[in-house]
């Protein structure tokens, strides 16, 4: 039986945090500012050795000031691996591990199956194993007999499903702040414990594990719908000349729609997303059950990157031969996260139409990348054909047209990530384009056929050469 109520934060616990990803990391040092006994484990040295000198490995605002709050009090340890010394008094074992896509797009649950096995081996007694990781509905109850295989005799291990929404680049205020808690669990009185870890007064969604595990793709899976809807709404605002983001706020102000999540841009993109869209549909197959809205969600997501190369192609005749100056390499801004972001998809996506792409970005770590990566915005600027803003950091928005202007060889300016100023930025002689806002007079689709569809409808008559209708 489903119920919602509000939890307590009762009283403090001690737990280990496998992982110290944008979600382990943000737990553990959350959990450890909560009250609770902490010890994170973490086995990619890269990761581990700034966390054991007092700094965040990842970039995530006010992360590193209550980790090392949390140090000091004594609250938070880190360790490379999980012993039997990690795990002495330890009553729960959060495993915030990664779930990546395999090549079929199934999640790959290699690292959690064996952060399992690793801390049941090593408890001494009865252990709560908390899956924070975001896995496909049936994980947890596959995990436990993983955890029964591993555990010593006597040792009883329960696990429990209680999924992380927290968005990058807001990590720490999403989980100290969260909409809800979500707690799976066949048994209420270890749902109870796992509940008390987060903070008080928060709605609580008390559910089975096969349900908290659902309630995790189902929620990222609307996201992207909402998202794709809103490319959608933005395509048409540009074949009518008006605002996306007006159009999008008149729906979205409806409670019952929400203004959230409604923002055109390139596509969505992240370590989450995509992966978590992929893994409903194959969940959806895996059951017989057809995921329709949400395939069509990510159909248009892979349009949105060609549409953005597209609109090149058309302002610049062709790209091919031509250099782009690319603002933006992280999958959003405020995060030091490229995994799967729409910036470097149209990076490639320009490469391979033969153009040659110069990129800045202030902090996205990117593992591989054909352009020209350079140290600043004008740098990538300097003499290039055109500009492309694909990430929407706050440095590009207040970026001086005029001065841009003075330095790009072209004048074409895209603006994929809604960052900039339309109107200052054509009045500084440039030529932007953006994604559902009003296209240059030159690039504009036609209109005309709704109107005049609308015209044979209506018995209205529409005036040559302008947009309006008067009585026929
Ligand atoms: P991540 O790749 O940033 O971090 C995972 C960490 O776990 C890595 O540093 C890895 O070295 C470590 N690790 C793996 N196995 C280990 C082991 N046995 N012992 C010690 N360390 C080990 O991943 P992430 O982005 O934090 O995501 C983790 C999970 O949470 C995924 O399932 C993801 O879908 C989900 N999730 C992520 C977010 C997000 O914003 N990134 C939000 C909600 C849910
Ligand atoms: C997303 C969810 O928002 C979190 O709730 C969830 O916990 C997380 O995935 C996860 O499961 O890992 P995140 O990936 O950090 O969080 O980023 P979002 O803020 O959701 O943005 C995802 C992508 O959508 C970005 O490329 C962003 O630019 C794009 N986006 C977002 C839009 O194009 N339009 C919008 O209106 C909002």
């Amino acid at each position: 039986m489903t119920s919602i109520e509000m939890t307590k934060g009762a009283r403090s616990h001690s737990v280990l945090v496998v992982g110290a990803g944008y979600v382990g990391l943000t737990s553990a040092v959350c959990f450890a500012h909560l009250g609770h006994q902490v010890v994170c484990v973490e086995a990619n040295p890269f990761r581990l050795a700034p966390l054991l000198e007092g700094r965040s490995p990842i970039h995530e605002p006010g992360l590193e000031e209550l980790m090392v709050e949390g140090v000091l009090s004594d609250r938070l340890h880190f360790a490379p691996a999980i012993g039997k010394e990690e795990m002495t008094g330890v009553e729960v074992a959060l495993l915030a591990v990664g779930t990546p896509p395999d090549e079929n797009g199934d999640p790959d649950l290699t690292q959690l199956a064996a952060a399992a096995r690793e801390v049941s081996a090593n408890a001494a007694g009865d252990l709560v194993v908390v899956v924070k990781s975001t896995v496909p509905p049936g994980s947890c109850e596959a995990i436990e007999l993983v955890c029964a295989e591993a555990a010593l005799e006597g040792v009883r291990i329960s696990v429990v499903s209680s999924p992380e929404f927290l968005r990058e680049s807001r990590a720490v205020e999403d989980f100290l702040a969260p909409d809800r808690v979500v707690v799976g669990a066949s048994d209420s009185q270890v749902a109870d414990l796992v509940a008390d870890l987060y903070p008080a007064g928060v709605p609580l969604v008390k559910t089975d594990r096969r349900g908290a595990e659902l309630i995790k793709y189902a929620a990222n899976a609307f996201l992207a719908v909402k998202i794709s809807f809103a490319n959608e709404v933005a395509a048409m605002c540009e074949s009518l000349g008006t605002e996306a983001a007006t159009v999008l706020l008149g729906v979205g102000l409806d409670q019952r729609i929400g203004k959230d999540f409604l923002r055109p841009g390139p596509g969505y993109g992240g370590s989450c997303l995509p992966k978590d869209v992929s893994g409903f549909q194959a969940l959806g197959r895996a059951m017989g059950t057809p995921t329709r809205v949400v395939a069509a969600a990510e159909e248009v997501n892979q349009e949105a990157s060609r549409a953005a190369l597209m609109k090149l192609e058309m302002g610049l005749a062709g790209v091919a031969g031509k250099t782009i100056a690319l603002l933006g390499l992280a999958f959003k801004p405020g995060t030091d996260d490229s995994r799967d972001s729409p910036a470097l998809k149209l990076a490639e996506l320009l490469i391979s139409s033969g153009a040659r792409v110069r990129a800045y970005d202030p902090l996205a770590r990117v593992e591989s990348f054909a352009g020209e990566r350079v140290d600043c915005a004008f740098d990538a600027i300097e003499d290039a054909d055109a500009l492309v803003v694909a990430t929407a950091w706050q440095e590009f928005s207040v970026l001086s047209p005029m001065a841009v202007a003075e330095r790009l060889a072209g004048r074409m300016v895209l603006d994929a990530a809604g960052a900039l100023d339309l109107e200052s930025w054509s009045e500084a002689g440039l030529v932007v384009y953006g994604i559902g806002r009003g296209a240059p007079v030159a690039f504009h689709p036609v209109v005309w056929p709704p109107l005049r569809w609308a015209h044979h409808r209506s018995g209205l008559r529409l005036l040559d050469g302008d947009t309006g209708f008067v009585a026929g």
